[in-house]
């Protein structure tokens, strides 16, 4: 069998090759008759009309200059309709190359996922992978070729309002997540019809801005960007990422789009990448006011010369680069190199066969927003949702209450949540599509259940003319939920937020409501970490709902109905106070670290705040309640290229089945540049019946063991470890330790 198996192995790369060297064949056989404006037109991108996501380039010609070979790809064209009118243009220029269509489909195309900050919570891999392939296969059927997604920025700043189109501050839950999108979008090859290219973006380090704020500089050692930032790119590559995005930030001086180091020192040089990079929107342009480039043509040689392949929206290639040859600045191999990326692309997607292939109207029909499709958007909402709080088991709600109210601004809203990157179809009529949280409350209690309505106060401003008609529906139930937060528009690309409390007077609300001595239960939407610390300290049950998409109402109300048992851990750490931030888990000791959460004097602490987050990192309840014990290592003592298994047993000791995520942390005592006090190296989503135990086993390698000392290296170093298994950062159940050996 092992025979038969090494012979198909072999077969099917040896069909791969053959594959690829057809195509680079063709590839070198097309650039033969390319002229340099051809050339050049391969490496220029402009948006449609549809929607803009950054700041137009006024061009009135683009149909001509599609006609003319001299634009490559267009973004913010969706639909079968829309991407074949141009198809049709591009099949009228000399050469027929086809245009590539690129769009951010970031959790989801018209079914809508939850946000991806949320789909972290989930833990669930496969669950964000089929997030990811069921918006491939809706993208894919509407002329897209291309998503700018997974993002993989690491967010340990939530003020930076980007946080929400992440996985978090963990490296390796990001690495996890991110090789798990890019297998969802890009499927089992590309060309497949139900795939698409994925982008990996923002390369590198764009999640470190300054003070949070979306666009401002960089600066980090080499280390924390080998260490922290730059895994989840690398696991995305080794997932197969067929283009990279660089980002918007200069990095240690020099802007990402331009920079050499980057891009092909590591991207294209030490990780051999064969695929192609695109600028993000007007980067290479604005490489001019980073005050890098002394004008456009200074930015498009930076650019070309740096690795970026693609130039979106600054028109920078397409008005420099021919000069720029011609004065012998830049070597037509860089352009060849770059056209010969995106044209294996287009090859390898079939759009030279076919350049109509994902424009199929009947296609479209069965792929868009279908049950299928929205039965998985329900099961990834739910896992998404993260209980924070459940006291005096307010939570889930009993099956004979009389009279609910829901209360609160964002109850009655539909499009709110779809999230910030949801994509904006023409003529669709979301309050026919989208499950609001009435609705979905509506569509679970039982006809003896009376739902009361109000809506309280605006998400923001400071009205309260609300709240006297809120407080009365109020006090007419026997339990209250509010539904507060933050609008979808108040967190995402350009929505830094100085402030993180609730914004308006929603705080306020939950205070009157509270008066009232009801049960009360609080929804908070958002798309980051928010600070609600008066509601955190008296509200007995607190649900984390983020953005959820299509379905979050039904998803939410399975939730507080206890049909679904919350089983979401939080991706980022909660802040007390924005003073804090940025706060993250996997901290160095430093040489005082303050001992508990209320130390001051000579230790790393503030004398005006405690020391610890209000929710930790890796933190979320359940209906159930899970115990751990007998944990075992296989030994004490390991060399280098052996391994330790640890094992513990899981108790679901509650009265409902319920899922934990267990998490398996890691602390090196010593090293030769210092350590976390932990880090995540592993986790697993266990479900469990109640009463049910199970062995749970993780295996330490020399991988789990490593850093990067001071010069780079990826090694693992001789010492003492501890070993820490925890239902949260801050909740560690099992603790153990051993010793790594030469
Ligand atoms: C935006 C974003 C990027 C997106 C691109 C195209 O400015 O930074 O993430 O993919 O432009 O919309």
């Amino acid at each position: 069998m092992k025979k038969l198996t090494t012979f198909a192995l072999l077969m099917v790369s040896f069909f791969a090759a053959a594959q690829q060297e057809t195509i680079d064949q063709k590839v070198n056989a097309l650039l033969k008759k390319m002229t340099i404006e051809e050339k050049i037109g391969q490496l220029n991108q402009y948006t449609g009309d549809n929607s803009a996501t950054g700041p137009i380039t006024i061009n009135p010609n683009k149909q001509a200059e599609i006609k003319a070979g001299l634009i490559g790809s267009m973004l913010n064209v969706v639909g079968t309709k829309y991407t074949r009118q141009y198809q049709e243009l591009a099949m009228q220029s000399r050469l027929k190359i086809p245009l590539l269509f690129g769009q951010d489909v970031i959790h989801g195309y018209k079914t809508t996922f939850p946000i991806p900050l949320a789909e972290a919570a989930s833990w669930d891999l496969q669950a964000i992978e089929l997030a990811a392939r069921v918006a491939a296969t809706e993208a894919s059927a509407s002329g897209i070729h291309w998503t700018f997604a997974p993002m993989v920025d690491i967010g340990r700043d939530p003020r930076w309002g980007r946080v929400m189109e992440g996985a978090g501050e963990d490296t390796y839950l990001g690495s996890k997540i991110a090789y798990a999108r890019v297998k969802g979008f890009q499927g089992n090859k590309l060309g497949d019809l139900n795939s698409v290219m994925a982008c990996v973006k923002h390369f590198a380090a764009y999640g470190a801005a300054t003070g949070g704020r979306d666009y401002n500089s960089v600066d980090m050692s080499e280390r924390m960007l080998f260490e922290t930032y730059l895994p989840p790119f690398k696991a995305a590559l080794d997932a197969g990422a067929a283009t990279f995005m660089n980002s918007f930030n200069d990095i240690n001086g020099i802007p990402a789009t331009g920079n050499v180091h980057l891009q092909r020192d590591i991207l294209k040089g030490k990780w051999n990448f064969q695929g192609f990079v695109v600028s993000d929107w007007g980067s290479i342009g604005e490489m001019v006011a980073h005050g890098y480039s002394k004008d456009l043509k200074a930015a498009a040689l930076s650019a070309i010369t740096a690795g970026s392949d693609m130039d979106m929206e600054s028109n920078a290639y397409r008005y420099n680069l021919a000069e720029l040859v011609k004065e012998g600045k830049v070597s037509i191999d860089l352009i060849d190199d770059a056209v010969k990326r995106i044209l294996r692309k287009k090859y390898e997607l079939g759009l030279f066969e076919n350049p109509y292939k994902y424009s199929d109207d009947k296609r479209a029909e069965k792929a868009l927003n279908n049950p299928e499709n929205r039965k998985a958007a329900l099961e990834v909402a739910e896992k998404s949702i993260v209980l924070l709080k459940n006291e005096n088991q307010t939570l889930p709600l009993s099956k004979s209450l009389k009279t609910i109210a829901f209360i609160g601004p964002m109850v009655k809203e539909y499009k709110a949540n779809m999230g910030f990157w949801s994509v904006e179809l023409p003529d669709v009529d979301y309050d026919k599509w989208v499950v609001s949280q009435w609705d979905g409350l509506q569509n679970k209690v039982g006809k003896n259940t009376k739902l009361l309505y109000a809506k309280g106060c605006e998400v923001d401003g400071d009205n309260k003319d609300g709240f006297a008609e809120a407080v009365a529906t109020a006090k007419q139930a026997d339990v209250v939920i509010l539904s507060i937060g933050e609008r979808r528009d108040m967190s995402g690309e350009a929505k830094s937020r100085s402030d993180l409390h609730l914004p308006g007077v929603q705080e306020d609300l939950v205070k009157a409501i509270q008066a009232t001595g009801k049960p009360v239960v609080v929804l908070v939407n958002a798309g980051r970490p928010l600070i609600f610390n008066w509601t955190a300290d008296n509200i007995p049950a607190i649900v984390y709902t983020w953005w959820l998409g299509t379905e979050a109402g039904n998803a939410i109300a399975n939730v507080l109905s206890g049909d679904y048992n919350p089983s979401g851990k939080l991706p980022m750490t909660f802040p007390r106070e924005v003073g804090q931030v940025p706060i993250y888990y996997n901290h160095f000791s430093t040489g005082r670290p303050a001992p508990n959460e209320n130390s001051t004097g000579y230790v790393s602490s503030y004398i005006d705040l405690k020391n610890s987050p209000k929710f930790p990192f890796g933190y979320g309840l359940s209906y159930t309640k899970f115990n751990y014990s007998d944990l075992k290592l296989s030994s004490a003592k390991i060399k280098s290229n052996e391994t330790i298994k640890v094992s513990f047993q899981l108790s679901n000791v509650g009265k409902v089945a319920g899922e934990e995520v267990v998490q398996l942390y890691l602390q090196d005592k010593f090293g030769s540049v210092v350590r976390p006090v932990l880090e995540l190296k592993d986790f697993q989503k266990v479900k469990l019946n109640a009463g049910e135990s199970k062995t749970i086993e993780f295996t330490i390698d020399k991988e789990k063991l490593s850093l990067y000392n001071d010069k780079i290296e990826w090694v693992a170093e001789p010492g003492d470890f501890e070993v820490m298994i925890g239902a949260s950062s801050a909740d560690i159940k099992l603790k153990a330790n051993f010793e790594l050996v030469q």
